[in-house]
Order: structure tokens, then sequence, then C-alpha cells
């Protein structure tokens, strides 16, 4: 089956030299992209700036900002039966982006921020995507009612929820805990490194898809 994966950090310009971003690794989103890879499916890795090896036999796509990644899933995802959505998308870009590099001319400078487009919260709606769509969520609290309402939002069959709260998991980490969020259950999994979380996810998500579609 051909399978979407977006994964990693964006990057928002705001000069030539500098640019918004936040502290995602990408390990999730690859680690993701080679579990399918090892399952036998087509994947293909849309992926911000990271600094880790695109796994073998992976197809890669590389993009800086929010835009360039709406565009890159809007591009291809019509060929996807599963699209899983683990890139940390900057939610708010610079209104416009400084030709030349700006300088320290004041004692305060103010950004003017507009917000980025929802590449998952338009996965259904406008580009008409069939297929399973699985997003992610990072939760400080409520993390099961906050899943559930961005899972109904945005269209998802399946939300995996961060508790962003706990140390030593998320972000920076290698090891993740996370809670699977579907439309009528949850089911929690225990801490476990990214590596062999990817290969329980993509188990769940390929029992969902066919249980969902039958193929
Ligand atoms: N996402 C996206 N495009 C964006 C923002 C987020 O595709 N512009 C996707 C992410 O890849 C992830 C999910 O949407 O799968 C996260 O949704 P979001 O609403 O950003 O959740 P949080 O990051 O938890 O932030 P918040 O609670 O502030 O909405």
């Amino acid at each position: 089956m051909n399978v979407l994966v977006t994964a990693g950090p964006t990057r928002e310009p705001i000069d030539p030299v500098r640019f918004l971003s936040n502290r995602s690794s990408g390990k999730m989103g690859y680690e993701l992209a080679a579990a399918f890879q090892h399952a036998g499916h087509t994947v293909l890795l849309v992926s911000g700036p990271t600094t880790l090896d695109v796994p073998d036999g992976v197809d890669f796509l590389p993009v800086e900002t929010a835009t360039e990644m709406q565009e890159a899933v809007s591009h291809h995802i019509g060929r996807m039966r599963i699209a899983v959505f683990a890139a940390a998308v900057a939610d708010y870009t610079p209104a416009a982006k400084a030709a030349e590099k700006l300088k320290k001319s004041s004692d305060t400078l103010t950004l003017e921020l507009v917000k980025t487009p929802d590449i998952l919260g338009s996965a259904r709606m406008a580009m008409g995507f069939t297929g399973t769509l699985v997003g992610f969520a990072a939760e400080t609290e409520k993390l099961s009612a906050h899943a559930r309402d961005k899972l109904v939002r945005k269209g998802c069959d399946l939300i995996v929820a961060n508790d962003v709260s706990k140390p030593g998991i998320g972000f920076d980490s290698n090891f993740n805990e996370v809670t699977l969020v579907y439309p009528d259950h949850d089911a929690p999994m225990p801490r476990a490194s990214k590596h062999d979380l990817a290969h329980q996810l993509v188990q769940a998500i390929l029992e969902l898809h066919h249980t969902l579609r039958q193929s």
C-alpha cells in the first residue's frame, strides 16, 4: 500500500538568515516511515529539516516551510491509502519575510505572525483524502478529551496523543508514551523506545485500516 508520512519541524523564515521553528527531532516520523517500509509498504516521507538519515527504501521529499509541506502533501495524497501526520508544523509564520537581514536598529522588535495552513485539517475536505487518516496531538492536560476534539475537527480515524508535560518522553527523547485515541475508545500504550513504538503503531494503524476499509 502507498503510505504518506509527514515528519520533523517546519522552518518559517523571518529574513534571509533567521527562522521560527520548534524542537521536533523528527525521530517518531522517521521511525514510522521505516516501520511501514519494513512491513512491505511503499512510503513517501515528507519532512522538514532534521539531522536524521532517510530510512532505506523510503521515498523522500524534503521541505522547509508549512506552506511547502502542504503543497507536497496535496500533490501526493491522492494516491495514498494511509496518511500519518507526525510533523510538528509551525502553527504561525511571519506575515512577511524581510528581503534583507533585519538590523538591530531599535530596542524592541514586533513580529506579526499569521496562521499556517492546517495540513492535517485540510486532508479530508480540501484535498478529498478518503484513506485512513492519522494525526498526532501534543497536550499538557485533558489528553483524551483534547485529542478526541482534534480527531473530530480534523476528520481523523485515529489520533496518537502525547502528554508533553511528562519528563523524559516526546520531543528530544528517544522514548515516547502515547495514548491511541479512536472515535469510540482510548488505548494507552506503555512507554517504549520510538523504534519499538513505531512498529506497534504501524500494526495498530494497519488493523484500523483493514477494519475501516476492508482492503
Ligand atoms: N498539523 C498540520 N498542519 C498544521 C498544524 C498541525 O498538519 N499547520 C498536524 C500535525 O502534524 C499533527 C496535528 O496536526 O498531526 C497536530 O494538530 P494541532 O492542532 O497543531 O495540535 P497541537 O500541536 O497539539 O496544538 P494545539 O493543541 O495548539 O492545536
